[in-house]
């Protein structure tokens, strides 16, 4: 890790530091059938060492709009600049993390791990005691040499949370991570990012449609509205840290939930009370 385990570098640490901006980001798709509209006019700061989780129906942009942000999908209007400079493609400082774990089956998990350094030709050797650290953190070590089909989902998806955090990204998008996971495996996951996110203060933008992990983990909660996607209202969370699952229980956390819901399903925010 860059920073002490424990250490605190996050968003109230770093101030009005903006790791990326999306001003006016629009996104057509040209289709046999003529243009699909996914994005409008979507205008965000996100700061340094922020936590910041977008939420919405489904098809309103979300993944379009992640896509954006890492720079592998050109948008039609707008520009997204990271760290000062216009994202055009890929960019080393940002990590993805999807749905499925993508581990390639023939290669166990230290191969799997080892992978991208091998796509981008970089020695491996300066980030080892990194990655020992980070198998160990998320309760992989030991677990090295087995292959995928021998680790469960959450495992396979604790490996692709190592393999994303080796080389170090400064920002890291996340398309619904563990949307394929049970509940309970979920819990542990949420508790794990919210652990590693507190330790290493990366910039995080996590896209779910679960609005209640959306709130647990996030500083703010992005609701988009139906396509093209707008934004409907961005929600301050300003729980303390750490959250626990309890906590998800509560009856003001919940009012958050239901909040949100409304917002999600009328594209307006109206205030409860
Ligand atoms: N490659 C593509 N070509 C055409 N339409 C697309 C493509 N990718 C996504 N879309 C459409 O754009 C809209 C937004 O998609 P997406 O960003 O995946 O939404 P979400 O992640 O919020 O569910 C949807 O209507 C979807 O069908
Ligand atoms: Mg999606």
């Amino acid at each position: 890790m860059a920073q002490a385990v424990g250490e605190r570098v996050g968003a109230s640490a770093n101030g009005a530091n903006v790791a990326m901006s999306i001003d006016h980001v629009t996104k057509y798709y040209k289709t046999k059938t003529g243009q699909v509209h996914a994005l409008e006019d979507i205008n965000l700061q996100i700061k340094q060492g922020e936590f910041v989780a977008i939420v919405g129906p489904s098809g309103c942009g979300k993944s379009t709009l992640l896509w954006g942000m890492s720079g592998l999908h050109d948008l039609s209007k707008g520009q997204i600049v990271l760290n000062g400079t216009p994202v055009t493609g890929p960019r080393p400082e940002i990590g993805m993390i999807f749905q499925e774990a993508n581990l390639l089956p023939w290669r166990n998990l230290r191969q799997n791990i080892n992978f991208p350094f091998e796509i981008k030709r970089k020695k491996v050797g300066p980030y080892e005691d990194r990655i020992n650290q980070l198998l160990n953190e998320v309760g992989l070590a030991g677990f090295e040499n087995k292959y995928p089909r021998e680790l469960s989902g959450g495992m396979q998806q604790r490996a692709s949370i190592v393999r994303c955090l080796s080389y170090d990204p400064e920002v890291i998008l996340m398309d619904e991570p563990f949307g394929a996971l049970d509940a309970f495996t979920r819990d542990e996951m949420n508790l794990l990012i919210q652990k590693l996110w507190m330790e290493t203060g990366k910039t995080i933008i996590f896209v779910t449609h679960n609005v209640t992990e959306a709130i647990f983990l996030a500083d703010r909660v992005v609701v988009l509205t139906p396509r093209p996607g707008r934004v409907a209202h961005v929600f301050d969370i300003d729980l303390p840290r750490p959250r626990t699952i309890d906590e998800t229980f509560s009856p003001p956390f919940i009012e958050k939930v239901l909040e949100i819901k409304d917002t999600i399903m009328t594209g307006v925010y109206t205030p409860r009370s």
